[in-house]
């Protein structure tokens, strides 16, 4: 084989190999949040599935926000930031959030944060206010982590979150007691 065959082979498997990471990824359930913060006057904010909890002394959380996301430097510039953990009925508004450009805020219904003004989405099921304690490089990724300065979740109980399995959306039923 040619140099040049085992470059395009390479190439080919290079490009199956992100597919198929992409495909077996995706069979990783999760909740689904928006991150949400003012850019001077203007909220900006982006859908994200890679949240988590990571410290509860000190509380900090962290999660990944893609280098090519246009949102993100608009979030970060101030440091601070809400995460709106989002509820089954957000289906549209998560779609809303994932869409470069445009107006990601019309129809949204929010108010601001006691501690920076940032977007807190109504009904979303819990939220997060947080300041940036540090950025790593996670390849084509940054992996942002957060300390947490307050922390509410909705009154009501019966909630259902919305969850993200397989490229697309659906809920999980709360059955309280089982
Ligand atoms: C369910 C779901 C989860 C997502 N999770 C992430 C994520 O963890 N990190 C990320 O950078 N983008 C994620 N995205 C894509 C971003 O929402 C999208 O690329 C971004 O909002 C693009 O707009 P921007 O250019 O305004 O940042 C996700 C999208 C959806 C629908």
């Amino acid at each position: 084989m040619s140099v040049s065959q085992n470059q395009t082979r390479d190439a080919a498997d290079a490009l199956s190999d992100t597919a198929r990471l992409r495909q077996v990824m995706g069979h990783f359930a999760s909740g689904v949040v928006v991150v949400t913060a003012m850019d001077g006057s203007q909220p900006v904010g982006m859908t994200v599935q890679s949240f988590a909890s990571l410290s509860l002394d000190p509380p900090l959380c962290l999660l990944c926000p893609a280098k090519s996301s246009t949102s993100w430097p608009r979030i970060i510039r101030s440091g601070r930031f809400v995460i709106n953990v989002l509820g089954a009925e957000h289906r549209d508004l998560s779609r809303q959030f994932a869409v470069s450009g445009g107006d990601k805020f019309r129809d949204v219904r929010w108010t601001a944060s006691p501690a920076s003004g940032s977007p807190v989405i109504d009904r979303a099921i819990a939220w997060l206010e947080c300041k940036s304690s540090a950025i790593h490089d996670g390849g084509d990724h940054h992996v942002a982590i957060a300390s947490v300065v307050d922390a509410r979740i909705s009154q009501e109980e019966n909630v259902a979150p919305l969850i993200f399995f397989r490229g697309t959306f659906g809920a999980f039923t709360v059955r309280p007691g089982q």
